[in-house]
C-alpha cells in the first residue's frame, strides 16, 4: 500500500470513528431522555418537606426511638436490629427473629427510601411510615409489646424523653404518647434517602454512569423491567402479582409456604399472590431477595423476574449487564442517620430484667 492510499484509509477510519462517537453521544442522550421519562431523582429535603413537614426536633426524637431497644418486650430489640442502618436498613436474613424467638413469615425490607412508596409492607397494609411504625412494637413476632399503653409507660419512665417530646410536639400533659412516638419515627424515616450516581445521571449528567452501567440501564428498559420498576424508588409505586406471566412463583423460588400477599388485606381474588413492587435502590446490599428472602443471588433474582414476570428466559449477557446497573443503585446512607445517638437514661420505673431476683 502506498503512503498516499494508506493516508486515505487512515482518514476514512478517523472519519468513521468520529461519526460513531457522535452517534454514541446521540444514543447516550436518547437513553438519558428515555430514563428521565421513566425514573425520577430523589427529592431534595425541601421537596420532602412539601410532602410532609417534619422538624429537626421530631427527626432527632425519631432517631433515638429507632435505636432504643427499650421499646421492645425484652428491652433488647430495636427497629435497628432488623433494619440495621449499617447494612442498608436490613438484617440480611431470610426471616427475622422476634423477641419471643419466633420468626415472622416475611423478609425485612429496607427502611431506606421506603417513605417514598405508595404504601408500606410487602402487602401494602400500612398507608405510610407513620402508620407503619406502630406495627412492629406491638407485633408478637417482632418487638412484642402487649399494647400501646405499655409502650407509653416505658417512654414516660425515661425522664429524658419528656423534653424531647416537648421540643418535637409542643409542651402538653400527654405528649409522650404512642401516636407522637410513631410520628417521630416516621419523621426520622423520611430523612433516610440514599443518593447515588444514578440521581446525578437523571439530573442530566450523562457521564455519571459508566458505559457498562448505561448498557445495563438500557437492557433494564428494553427487556421490560420498567413495566413495574419505575419512578423515584425504581418500584414501590404499584401492586403486581409475583408469577404474573409464568407461575406460581414458588415454582421458581422453591418457597415452602406460599404467601397470599395482598389478598390477606383485601380478600379479593384478583389480589392473590400480589405484592407491592419493591424498590430497587440499594438492592445489591439488601439480599436475600423476595418477600420470603428465598433467593440469595441478585443474578438469580433477575433471572426469576425475567421468567415469572416477563415470561422469558433472559440471555446471560443481559442478566449480567442488568446486575451491573443495579449495583450502581447502591447509595449513600448519611453518617448522621447511621450514628447511634446517646439515649436518655432509664428512670426508677423503667422495666429491666434483674437476674438476681
Ligand atoms: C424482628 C424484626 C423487626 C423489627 C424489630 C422491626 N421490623 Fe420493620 N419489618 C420487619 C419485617 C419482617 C417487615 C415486613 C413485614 C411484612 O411486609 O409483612 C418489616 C417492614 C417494615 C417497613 C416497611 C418497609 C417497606 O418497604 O414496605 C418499615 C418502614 C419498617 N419495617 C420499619 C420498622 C420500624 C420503624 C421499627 C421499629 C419501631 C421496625 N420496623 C421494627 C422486621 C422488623
Ligand atoms: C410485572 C411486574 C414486574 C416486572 C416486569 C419485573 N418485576 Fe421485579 N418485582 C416485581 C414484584 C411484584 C416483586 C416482588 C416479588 C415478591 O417478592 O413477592 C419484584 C421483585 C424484584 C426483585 C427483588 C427485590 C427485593 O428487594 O427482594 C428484583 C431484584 C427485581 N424485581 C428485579 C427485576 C428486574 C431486573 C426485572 C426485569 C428483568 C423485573 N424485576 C421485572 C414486579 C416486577
Amino acid at each position: 500500500m502506498s503512503i498516499k492510499s494508506r493516508k486515505v484509509v487512515l482518514s476514512a477510519i478517523v472519519a468513521s470513528l468520529a461519526m460513531s462517537s457522535a452517534a454514541f453521544a446521540d444514543a447516550d442522550k436518547d437513553l438519558l431522555a428515555q430514563a428521565q421519562g421513566i425514573f425520577k431523582p430523589l427529592p431534595t429535603f425541601d421537596e420532602m418537606q412539601k410532602v410532609k413537614k417534619v422538624t429537626d426536633a421530631q427527626i432527632k426524637l425519631g432517631q433515638a426511638l429507632f435505636y432504643d431497644p427499650r421499646l421492645s418486650a425484652d428491652q433488647v430489640q430495636a427497629c435497628n436490629t432488623c433494619h440495621n442502618l449499617a447494612t442498608y436498613g436490613v438484617d440480611n436474613q431470610s426471616f427475622s427473629k422476634g423477641v419471643t424467638g419466633g420468626f415472622g413469615g416475611r423478609n425485612a425490607p429496607s427502611v431506606l427510601n421506603s417513605s417514598l412508596f405508595i404504601a408500606q409492607f410487602w402487602d401494602g397494609r400500612a398507608k405510610d411510615v407513620e402508620e407503619q411504625a406502630g406495627g412492629p412494637m406491638l407485633n408478637p413476632a417482632e418487638m412484642a409489646m402487649p399494647n400501646e399503653a405499655a409502650v407509653e409507660k416505658v417512654l414516660r419512665s425515661i425522664p429524658g424523653y419528656q423534653p424531647m417530646f416537648d421540643a418535637a410536639f409542643g409542651k402538653s400533659a400527654n405528649n409522650v404518647n404512642f401516636k407522637n412516638a410513631t410520628a417521630a419515627i416516621g419523621a426520622f424515616e423520611r430523612t433516610l434517602l440514599t443518593p447515588t450516581r444514578f440521581d446525578q445521571y437523571l439530573r442530566g449528567d450523562v457521564n455519571a454512569l459508566n458505559k457498562e452501567e448505561k448498557a445495563g440501564l438500557k437492557a433494564f428498559i428494553d427487556v421490560g423491567c420498567v413495566a413495574c420498576h419505575t419512578g423515584v424508588g425504581m418500584g414501590g409505586d404499584q401492586y403486581q402479582k409475583f408469577g404474573l406471566v409464568d407461575g406460581p412463583y414458588w415454582k421458581f423460588t422453591g418457597s415452602k409456604k406460599p404467601d397470599e400477599g395482598r389478598f390477606e388485606v383485601t380478600k379479593s381474588d384478583a389480589d392473590m399472590n400480589v405484592f407491592r413492587v419493591p424498590g430497587l435502590r440499594n438492592v445489591a446490599r439488601t439480599y436475600p431477595y423476595f418477600h420470603d428472602g428465598s433467593v440469595w443471588s441478585l443474578e438469580k433474582a433477575v433471572e426469576i423476574m425475567g421468567q415469572a414476570q416477563l415470561g422469558q428466559k433472559m440471555k446471560a449477557k443481559d442478566v449480567k449487564s442488568i446486575v451491573t446497573f443495579l449495583n450502581a443503585l447502591t447509595g449513600e446512607v448519611s453518617a448522621q442517620a447511621r450514628t447511634m445517638p446517646i439515649l436518655p437514661a432509664a428512670g426508677p420505673n423503667t422495666p429491666h430484667h434483674d437476674h438476681h431476683k
